[in-house]
């Protein structure tokens, strides 16, 4: 969030930048007008669909639906953090960093978390330091059974929680004699205190530190010895830690450029053990499912995402689970099985590198057709007439037609069907439609299409585009009322002065800024000869809707009423009606 820059100077600093410029040092762009366009940074694509509009400082893909500010655009570019890519513009355009706002409240949990990476990183340091000494033993045998070496070992920075107890084993009063106070720890999840007693959280755990794509300390996952429970013990939620949000080893990523692809795998140690083995861009969730958030912060690290989950059957589950997640937000997905070997440790460590590497993935909706193959006998009529059924609504999803052909031909060998019964099939599925009309691409649901909004909401939707590009005058607008809350709240921003990329800074929901940065980078059909024009068609429109609605309402009103009631209120629906008409003529004319 926007917090610690004043909102005048980030404008400054926006209107310096110009996103033109910026853009154009990482995406040759092509100027048609006052936009331009070239190829989207951030998917794989052959024509441009990324753009990038000169008059309101923002750019949108069209085909991704990336989109934002100058600053959103380092940020994802650069994977920054906020603040980080506003220095990074600053330093940049020459503009000195101003005087940070003074804002209580901000101070004191800013102020906060970074007391608690501090205390992580001290943390991280002590229990990898506890590794060579008698403390560890335990520890450091184990993760030399399990193969690692030790330059793996300080590379992960791998750590070992002795006993807690003590004056040598204790974390609290290591940390004590550091400076943290025990409430600074306890915040940390690195201890617990009970009953006026303070302990370690973690003891006699092999120590996996979880470090964010910045290098902060997030927390710990601890691996017990022996048969010990829960076998793998993660820091607690803090202020800065969130399990559903943080990815392992994502911190790894950061220089490596041109990755193909990332491998997602279920377990820490997994992790470890292929990367020592060679293999780059591997990452595992935190002992949850994969969640959306992570989804879309690994998506941005490479083109696909291979899920290379264990092969039982609950893996099996997670990773039907992961590729739904990962269809959802749109990252291209595939599936690495390991013939025999339980997971990825035990594959990579009996066959080696090589074979690793050589491995192919399967396709995301391949996967998903074949685990179906299990649930059917195939031999039977019936069971390939529900096995048909059943791909063609995993077929449905497929977005485009050279793949859809392929997978087509496949379940036809499979099942005897024809290629059209089989695509007739999956076009039954689709609103009404059984032809090829069904090929269309899967839009995520929080940004509609602005063809698919009703008539009132696309005015809004059409003033407000002309507005954020300022070809309307606001006083035009002073009066209007949206019934959209977020259309109305946009109205306002604007009318107030602010520019539509200091809004779309602003927003910290992802899929909100994505369809904000679509109203804002889309450019409406002679927008600029005509926009006086538009913008009144538009007003009626919302105008005949609103008195619409009132006709509805009076109409239910009139139900209930008594005779004389009905009187009154029929007369206001007639006056309403003549109204309607008015404005419906004057549209004609
Ligand atoms: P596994 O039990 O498959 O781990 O859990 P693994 O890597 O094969 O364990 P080793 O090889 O016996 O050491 C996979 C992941 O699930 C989470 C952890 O993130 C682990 O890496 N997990 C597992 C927990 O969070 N808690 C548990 O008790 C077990
Ligand atoms: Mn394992």
């Amino acid at each position: 969030m926007a917090g610690r820059f004043s909102p005048v100077w980030l404008d400054e600093l926006r209107a310096r930048a110009d996103i033109v410029t910026l853009v154009s040092e990482y995406v040759a762009l092509k100027q048609n007008g006052r936009r331009y366009w070239g190829l989207c940074p951030f998917h794989t694509e052959k024509t441009a669909s990324f753009s990038v509009d000169a008059d309101r400082q923002v750019y949108h893909c069209f085909g991704c639906k990336a989109g934002g500010s100058a600053i959103q655009f380092v940020m994802d570019i650069e994977r920054l953090e906020f603040p980080e890519a506003v220095r990074h513009i600053a330093e940049r355009v020459n503009m000195p960093l101003p005087e940070l706002v003074n804002d209580p409240q901000y101070e004191r949990t800013r102020s906060l978390k970074e007391r608690i990476y501090a205390a992580n990183k001290a943390a991280a340091h002590w229990y990898h330091e506890r590794l060579w000494t008698p403390e560890g033993e335990e520890m450091l045998d184990y993760l030399h059974g399990r193969g690692l070496d030790d330059a793996t070992i300080r590379r992960f920075g791998l750590g070992a929680s002795g006993s807690g107890w003590g004056e040598s084993s204790s974390l609290t009063r290591a940390l004590a004699a550091q400076g943290f106070s025990v409430e600074e720890l306890v915040q940390a999840g690195l201890v617990s205190a009970k009953n006026e007693r303070t302990y370690d959280m973690f003891r006699q755990r092999a120590l996996f530190p979880i470090i964010s794509a910045h290098g902060q300390v997030l927390g710990f996952g601890g691996r017990a010895m022996g048969d010990a429970q829960p076998k793998y013990l993660n820091t607690a939620e803090t202020p800065v830690f969130n399990k559903r949000l943080g990815v392992y080893a994502i911190n790894l990523l950061r220089k490596v450029r041109n990755l193909r692809r990332v491998v997602l795998v279920e377990g820490y140690m997994d992790v470890v053990s292929l990367s020592q083995h060679g293999a780059v861009g591997v990452l595992a969730t935190l002992g949850t499912a994969l969640t959306a958030e992570q989804a879309r912060l690994i998506k941005r690290y490479a083109p696909e995402v291979w899920v290379a989950y264990d092969g039982d059957t609950a893996g099996q589950q997670a990773i039907l689970r992961a590729l739904d997640v990962l269809e959802a937000e749109e990252a291209p997905a595939k599936v690495l099985t390991f013939a025999d070997a339980k997971d990825p440790d035990d594959f990579i460590r009996a066959k080696g590198i090589a074979a690793f590497e050589a491995l192919k993935p399967q396709d995301g909706v391949v996967y998903r057709m074949d685990h179906l193959a299990q649930s059917y006998d195939l031999s039977e009529e019936s069971g390939r007439v529900e096995y048909a059924k059943a791909c063609a609504a995993v077929l449905r999803k497929v977005r485009e037609p050279v793949e859809l052909e392929n997978h087509v031909r496949h379940l036809s060998l499979m099942t005897g069907f024809s290629r059209d019964v089989l695509v007739a099939q999956i076009g039954r599925g689709a609103a009404g439609v059984t032809t090829q009309a069904n090929y269309v691409p899967r839009r995520s649901p929080l940004s509609p299409p602005a063809s698919a909004l009703p008539d009132h909401l696309k005015a809004e939707r059409s003033l407000l585009t002309l507005l954020s590009a300022k070809r309307i005058d606001k006083s035009l607008l002073e009066d209007v009322e949206f019934t959209d809350p977020l259309y109305q709240e946009l109205t306002h921003r604007l009318m107030e002065g602010s520019t539509p990329s200091a809004i779309l800074d602003e927003v910290a929901d992802e899929a909100e800024k994505r369809a904000i940065a679509e109203i804002f980078g889309t450019e409406l059909k002679g927008e600029e000869e005509q926009a006086l024009q538009i913008a009144s068609d538009c007003l009626a429109r919302m105008r005949r809707y609103r008195i619409e609605q009132r006709i509805t309402a009076l109409r239910q009103e009139i139900e209930t009423a008594t005779a004389e009631g009905k009187r009154g209120l029929m007369a206001q629906v007639v006056a309403l009606m003549e109204e309607l008409k008015r404005l419906k003529a004057g549209r004609k004319e």
